[in-house]
């Protein structure tokens, strides 16, 4: 539909009208409102014609929201033919049509608290509620998968359709009785009801969505993007039997049209969403219960979708927000609709995790262990509310495998507190100008010839002199992981280290504090400061010294087995390969590693020096491992947490159990004592289930538990 030229050109048009003013005459207005249902009827064709959108979500419903301002401003350039008007079409000619009951609307996006106070204060216009009296808020996660109907007649599944363009879907019955989550029969009966329009999500849980792509690849086939893509892909699959394999599963989050055997309208047979929704659980409906939550004001609603904002990725499904509803279905009805959305609901849309950019060039780092590690720098880009100018590429394998080149458009993600990386290359945007990667053979910084061991992926400078590595080493030793030197980070160690203060590690131990407080910009306060926490490192217990050496393979987890095992870091010195690996957890590689480290006069010079600097080379009882008590409310048993937890983030929840003597392990066995279980457990709950021994607690039941 759009050639490659054209949708180059769209790309560019949309990024314009993305900062373009807002016009004051119906001449500007005009032409942008054309350019702007341009470039919408264009992303909505790549998102759903394609599932391979080209900008992100949020970039989308900017340019949208120009359009709705800019219609708002100049009422008579509206058509009924514009986005604004409709939702989004994904019909594609393969299905036969469904009619839904009801038009299968869209929702208005909030991004923010104010966006959601002022859904509050609109809600209270229109249902003429008084500031002071609260309204309920049903509150539940937006699954990010392809939008389904059920239709139920006389109890029975009679149709299942996709949205199509709001008023026709796709039907896919066939496919829809194909899903185990989507009962062939519910009693809707046992309430009045005789006819029945459900409307909900097809989605594939995020590990399933691995491992259908991980099979595809074995079978050469094309990978999906994401779960969005291999769901909406899947239930529109023409072979039924192919669903079920694929473990596309339904949530219902909304009755759409409900009769009973009159004919008559019967939604409001409940009084709110919620129950509603409670009943299609029982009725044996998935729903997201555990995730859902009827907040008793705007205030509580702000917080539960900002608690959810920092706990998304470790749910099972992709969401992209949250949906609020107003409860009462009485208030509901005196709100009503646009012809886009109903005006008693509103989206919350989480910051964006994913958004295109194009890749500008690429920079190779060193890193403290010598690896040469290629970085692109992109054309800055918010991601999960932070800017993103620079993305990891790990090393030459990752780039020829994705066939990464300058110039690119790239989707670039960043999930959670994980680092940003490049999902893939857009490559309908090519014109032909893009630049393959030269990866080098030199050193970028001291141009000694790279190095590549066997089974390594990264190519690697080995020069110990190698000034890039010295700095990184030095980074590396004052960071929290290491020594945790407050005071010293790393613009500060290259600082220091161009001015010629610091050569090597052990100089940050005999600073001249006297001179530091002269320099410009470092006052005398700083200088102080510095001192501290220099005389502070020189205490630590000696399992951040080993980490903070650079050694490569010994990382932090290594070093705590290695402290528990030595009266003084000098001990290692004359240990073999076979004293290394008598350890736990403990490989040949690590102890190679170590020995070559200890085999060289100069580490063993500066590890002297630094024991006449001061620095403690002597275990400490934080080096030793810790005895729990058997008689702590946990002691000696293991746990395991496993799905979302709703109330507390996970890392919070194992530090807990490990203060009151559990031991936190990652599967389920015979050795596991407790399994508490989050919101969308998998597999590891049937598993303990399976085997019977396995004490199982709901995440209230656990906090009740370490409360007592
Ligand atoms: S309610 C009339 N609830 O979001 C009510 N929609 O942009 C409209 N969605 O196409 C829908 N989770 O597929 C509703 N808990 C949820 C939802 C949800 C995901 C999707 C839905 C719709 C889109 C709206």
């Amino acid at each position: 539909m759009y050639n490659n030229t054209e949708q180059r050109r769209l790309n560019d048009l949309s990024t314009q009208m993305l900062s373009a003013p807002q016009p004051m005459f119906e001449e500007d207005a005009k032409a942008q409102l054309e350019q702007l249902q341009t470039v919408i009827k264009y992303h909505e064709w790549r998102y759903a014609q394609l599932n391979n959108p080209v900008i992100s979500d949020y970039d989308y419903d900017m340019l949208y929201k120009k359009l709705q301002q800019l219609e708002a401003q100049f009422p008579n350039l509206c058509s009924p033919d514009s986005p604004t008007q409709r939702v989004a079409n994904d019909l594609t000619e393969r299905f036969d049509a469904a009619p839904h009951l009801t038009p299968m609307l869209s929702l208005d996006n909030s991004y923010n608290a104010d966006d959601l106070n002022d859904f509050d204060t609109q809600v209270r216009k229109l249902a003429l509620i008084p500031e002071g009296v609260n309204i309920a808020y049903c509150v539940e996660p937006k699954f990010d998968g392809g939008t389904i109907a059920l239709v139920y007649e006389n109890d029975q599944l009679v149709r299942g359709a996709t949205r199509g363009n709001g008023a026709i879907g796709e039907e896919i019955t066939n496919n829809a009785r194909a899903m185990r989550s989507i009962p062939l029969t519910a009693k809707f009966s046992d309430y009045g009801l005789q006819k029945v329009e459900l409307r909900g999500e097809a989605l594939i849980r995020k590990d399933v969505f691995e491992k259908v792509n991980t099979q595809r690849e074995e079978e050469g086939l094309q990978l999906f993007a994401n779960p969005r893509n291999a769901a909406t892909g899947a239930f529109k699959v023409k072979d039924a039997r192919e669903v079920g394999k694929r473990g596309l599963e339904a949530f219902v989050y909304q009755l759409g049209y409900a009769v009973n055997d009159q004919g008559e309208n019967k939604l409001d047979s409940f009084a709110t969403h919620h129950e509603s929704i409670e009943i299609l659980g029982k009725l044996g409906f998935k729903i997201a219960q555990q995730e859902t939550k009827v907040c008793d004001n705007i205030a509580a609603v702000i917080d539960y979708c900002n608690h959810w904002q920092t706990i998304r990725d470790n749910y099972a499904y992709e969401i992209d927000g949250m949906v609020i509803k107003v409860n009462e279905l009485s208030i509901q009805e005196k709100c009503g609709y646009t012809s886009h959305h109903p005006r008693w609901a509103i989206a919350f849309k989480f910051k964006a995790k994913q958004a295109t950019s194009k890749l500008l060039g690429i920079d190779f780092q060193v890193g403290k262990t010598g690896s040469i590690t290629p970085v692109a720098k992109i054309a800055p880009v918010q991601l999960a509310g932070v800017t993103v100018s620079s993305v990891s590429l790990h090393n030459e394998e990752f780039i020829r495998s994705k066939d990464i080149r300058i110039g690119d458009t790239v989707l670039v993600e960043r999930a959670g507190d994980v680092i940003p990386y490049i999902v893939k290359v857009i490559e309908d945007l090519r014109d032909g100008s893009e630049m393959p990667l030269i990866f080098p053979t030199q050193c970028p910084v001291c141009s000694s010839v790279l190095q590549k061991s066997e089974g390594e992926a990264a190519w690697r400078c080995e020069n110990d002199e190698c000034s890039a590595k010295i700095v990184q080493k030095m980074i590396f030793h004052v960071s929290k992981e290491a020594m945790d030197m407050e005071g010293f980070g790393k613009s500060i160690v290259e600082r220091f280290y161009e001015a010629g203060y610091l050569k090597t590690i052990a100089d940050m131990y005999r600073l001249d504090y006297e001179t530091l407080s002269g320099i410009e910009g470092f006052g005398k306060k700083s200088a102080e400061n510095l001192r501290k926490s220099v005389e502070k490192a020189k205490q630590n217990p000696i399992h951040r010294l080993l980490n903070s050496l650079s050694v490569h393979h010994l990382g932090r987890k290594v070093s705590k087995l290695l402290a528990a095992e030595i009266d003084n870091v000098m001990d290692l010195k004359d240990w073999t390969t076979e004293r290394f690996t008598q350890i736990k957890d403990v490989g040949p590689v690590v102890a190679e590693n170590v020995i070559l480290f200890f085999s060289k006069p100069e580490n063993i010079a500066l590890l002297e020096e630094l024991q006449l600097l001061g620095v403690n080379f002597s275990q400490t009882d934080e080096d030793r491992p810790k005895q729990v008590s058997e008689d702590a409310l946990l002691g000696g048993k293991t746990i395991l947490f496993t799905g979302t937890l709703v109330k507390m983030g996970r890392k919070e929840a194992q530090e807990k159990a490990e203060a009151l003597g559990a031991k936190n392990i990652s599967a389920v066995s015979s050795n596991l004592n407790i399994l508490v279980v989050g919101a969308e457990a998998g597999s590891k709950l049937k598993k303990a289930q399976a085997l019977g021994t396995v004490q199982i607690l709901t995440e209230d039941e656990f906090i009740e538990l370490i409360k007592s």
